[in-house]
């Protein structure tokens, strides 16, 4: 259900987690017969990470250009943010969510940029997403993490995108800015023990390293002493010897009591930290 993206959102319709709609299809032919109107999202059922294996289909001519087979369609869902929430369960069925974050997409690469914690959002909002993770979690008699990655639209529903059970890009943060890590989470979890509290300290606004773009080769990390003069910046690198363009190569996490001045560093890392070749 986690490697196949079409049983993962028919387990979600079976279970009614709100989920844009979809069609589970074989082969471009059956492809080119339906007439959902474009644009629609393409997604390989399998195989897929980081934006590949995910294209937007938006004429007649993307289609040629279309993945051959097994994949799925999914409706274009117009969203005002991206959130993810990462739940928590242990054995005894104890469940704690990590404060809602939000996403900021690179346009084409369709991977994370910018990653906010906590979101700015309503409380009814928070609850409400809070709520589908935890049932999610339940139905799933999940022990361990699972983040679950949301659309919040424009007219303020919340439909599920994916999940993954594990440790999460978008609770990266949780290391520098929540009182309990998301990886102490896990083991908590896991060990059955008492589940750790995971109110923010600060807010904290990942940025992921990613190779640039017109670079191959031995990965090379220019502006990291400008980085290392602020306060409140974490750089992680992956260790990975070769970079390529979009690779992601590491990530940082800044925190800072003010959200806009978080966010104020975080451009300025994301600005000044490159990786060439
Ligand atoms: N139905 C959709 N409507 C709009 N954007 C989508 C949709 N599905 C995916 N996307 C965009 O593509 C990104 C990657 O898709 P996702 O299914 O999460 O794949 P991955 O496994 O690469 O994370 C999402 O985070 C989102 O920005
Ligand atoms: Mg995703």
């Amino acid at each position: 259900m986690i490697r196949d993206k079409g049983v993962q959102k028919q387990w979600m319709k079976d279970n009614e987690i709100p989920t844009s709609d979809f069609l589970l299809l074989e082969n471009k032919t059956e492809l080119e017969n339906i007439n959902w109107s474009m644009p629609y999202v393409q997604k390989s059922r399998k195989d897929g990470y980081d934006g590949k294996g995910v294209q937007i289909i938006r004429s007649k001519e993307d289609i040629n250009i279309a993945f051959e087979k097994d994949f799925l369609i999914e409706r274009m869902v117009d969203f005002e943010k991206e959130i993810s929430v990462i739940v928590a369960r242990n054995k005894n069925g104890e469940v704690k969510c990590f404060p809602l974050v939000e996403m900021d997409f690179h346009p084409t690469a369709n991977l994370v940029e910018f990653l906010i914690s906590p979101a700015e959002v309503s409380n009814y909002t928070e609850m409400k997403a809070e709520n589908i993770a935890i049932e999610i979690a339940e139905k799933l008699d999940l022990v361990g993490l699972l983040a679950v990655e949301m659309f919040l639209t424009k007219d303020g529903n919340i439909l599920v995108n994916e999940m993954a059970p594990r440790p999460h890009n978008s609770g990266h943060q949780t290391i520098e800015g929540n009182i309990t890590s998301q990886f102490e989470q896990h083991l908590r979890a896991i060990f059955n023990q008492p589940l750790g509290d995971t109110s923010s300290k600060f807010t904290s606004v990942m940025v992921n390293v990613l190779g640039e773009e017109s670079y191959t080769g031995d990965a090379i990390y220019k502006g990291m002493e400008e980085l290392l003069e602020l306060s409140g910046v974490y750089v992680h690198l992956y260790g990975k010897k070769i970079t390529k363009p979009f690779r992601k190569m590491g990530h940082v996490t800044v925190v800072d009591d003010n959200r806009e001045e978080a966010i104020r560093k975080a451009k300025f890392v994301k600005n000044t930290l490159k990786v060439i070749a």
